[in-house]
């Protein structure tokens, strides 16, 4: 047995809010928080925790919200069909619950939560025994969140809402982070219990609290020991403010596997990126999606890699734009290049400035080195091509293969008219125009326009 796992647990995860604050046609949670969107990262956190099952409560873009998850996570979905409030939204998914022993609810836009978090609540939950215990945590901003009411004892008494708290009230700094776990029978019964009686007319889950004391239950607030993770997000500059918590939190994370970030608050990393030892990476890079960065490269300054796969000792030099590309060991790319998705390049391959690569292959220690776009190639080891070379892949309407051997060299400023093949061993002279098969080994080249020379010729002044 993990130490994560606690049986009959069910989880609810609340997301069927409007999310009206953030302004936007996209459902709250599924604004992304460093390539992932905040649900995703909360439905990860607790999966970690092997619950019996997660239950996602949605409403408006309920569907939007269920596709964009459903391939990544287990989840079953909930609908509460109009937004009475959080009470309103728990009671939605009693029937999920029935053979729960407890069941954990947490909000669907705190994606700075941790599994350690978590189970620090279980295990406080399990070990006191207590039919309702909820995370708080004391922060220097309270606005916004409800706040936890103590008695002169300093026993919890209730939690109120922000926009039903005294002047008095609102001065209380110890806040509730929406975060439950409580004993499945005794929730469904205080749930019933809970009215509307309210500033927003809503039906409020930490109402339960005061209604469980009155009964003689016990109920436990868990202070956080990591108050950031709570924080949620309902507009723009929350968003804006837990990416950098998060960045700050996966930037330490590899400074602690061994890689090198210069000027960290510029550099962006995605959640999902894995990076070797002895990689350095310098100010205003941003690393997207699934790219996979191996030992000992050097990236950037300001290289945009995304969904990019790098072998060891890559150098990636400044200003140059990756997508879905692979990088075989030793390659040098840049600066100022781009390689578009299904490119791969083998090992010790070169990609110099305003170069382009798309859909093509590049075999061992080819280079490519100045102002030339490559597209829809196969080429082999060992080829040269010149300054200005371009692969015309595209008539209008269809793409065409261009297909190069090894060791070809390839003069300055020719085109190749896809589709097309070079054979190995050949060179093809600067500022050919390619329409036909070039043979192995000799030289090719089209016919050159005539050159003149005339004598007297003068400059013309401006008049
Ligand atoms: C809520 C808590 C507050 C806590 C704060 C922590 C209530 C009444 N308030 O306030 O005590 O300090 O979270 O972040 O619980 N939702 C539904 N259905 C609804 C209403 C909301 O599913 O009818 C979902 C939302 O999508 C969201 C979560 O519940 O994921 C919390 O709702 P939100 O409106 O953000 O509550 P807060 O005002 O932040
Ligand atoms: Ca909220």
């Amino acid at each position: 047995m993990n130490q994560y796992y606690y049986p009959k647990l069910q989880v609810v995860v609340l997301a069927a809010g409007q999310g009206k604050r953030m302004c936007s046609s996209t459902p709250k949670v599924l604004h992304e928080v460093l390539g992932k969107s905040m649900l995703s990262h909360v439905l990860g956190n607790i999966e970690a925790l092997s619950p019996q099952g997660i239950a996602l409560v949605t409403g408006h873009g309920g569907e939007q919200v269920y596709t964009a998850v459903e391939k990544t996570h287990h989840v079953s979905l909930v609908k509460q069909l109009e937004q009475l409030g959080t009470g309103h939204a728990v009671q939605q998914a009693e029937a999920v619950c029935k053979n729960a022993e407890n069941v954990l609810i947490v909000c669907g836009d705190t994606p700075l939560l941790q599994v350690q978090t978590l189970f620090q609540l279980l295990t406080e939950h399990v070990h006191s025994q207590a039919d309702i215990s909820f995370l708080s945590a004391v922060i220097d901003e309270p606005a916004g969140y409800g706040r936890v009411y103590r008695n002169k004892q300093g026993t919890v008494e209730r939690i109120v809402e922000e926009r039903d708290a005294s002047a008095d009230e609102k001065q209380i700094q110890e806040v509730s982070s929406g975060i439950f776990c409580v004993n499945r029978e005794r929730l469904f019964h205080y749930l019933r219990k809970i009215d509307n009686n309210n500033e927003q007319r809503e039906y409020y889950l930490p109402d339960i609290v005061p209604l469980a004391l009155a009964e003689g239950g016990r109920v436990e607030a868990v202070v956080m020991s990591e108050a950031s993770d709570m924080l949620g997000v309902n507009d723009r500059s929350q968003l804006r403010h837990v990416s950098e918590i998060l960045q700050r939190r996966v930037i330490d994370a590899w400074e602690k596997e061994g890689v090198s970030i210069e000027h960290p608050s510029t550099v962006r990393i995605d959640v999902s990126v894995k990076i070797g030892v002895d990689t350095t990476i310098r100010s205003g890079c941003q690393l997207l999606g699934n790219t996979q960065i191996g030992d000992g490269c050097e990236l950037g300054p300001y290289a945009v890699i995304q969904d990019s796969w790098l072998d060891d000792k890559v150098n990636i030099f400044a200003f140059s734009h990756l997508d879905g590309a692979q990088v075989g060991a030793h390659a040098a790319i840049g600066p100022y290049a781009r390689l578009r998705p299904q490119t791969e390049l083998d090992e010790g391959v070169k990609i110099g400035n305003f170069v382009e690569v798309k859909k093509s292959v590049l075999g061992k220690n080819s280079k490519v080195n100045h102002l030339s776009y490559i597209g829809d190639t196969m080429m082999g080891e060992d080829c040269n091509i010149g300054a200005g070379t371009i692969t015309c892949n595209y008539d209008g309407a269809n793409k065409h293969k261009t297909v190069i051997g090894d060791h070809v060299f390839i003069g300055s400023d020719t085109k190749l008219i896809a589709p097309v093949t070079v054979e190995s061993g050949a060179t093809v002279g600067a500022g050919s125009v390619i329409t036909k098969k070039v043979q192995e080994n000799g030289l090719t080249l089209s016919v050159r326009p005539e050159q003149r020379y005339v004598r007297d010729w003068k400059r013309p002044e401006k008049i």
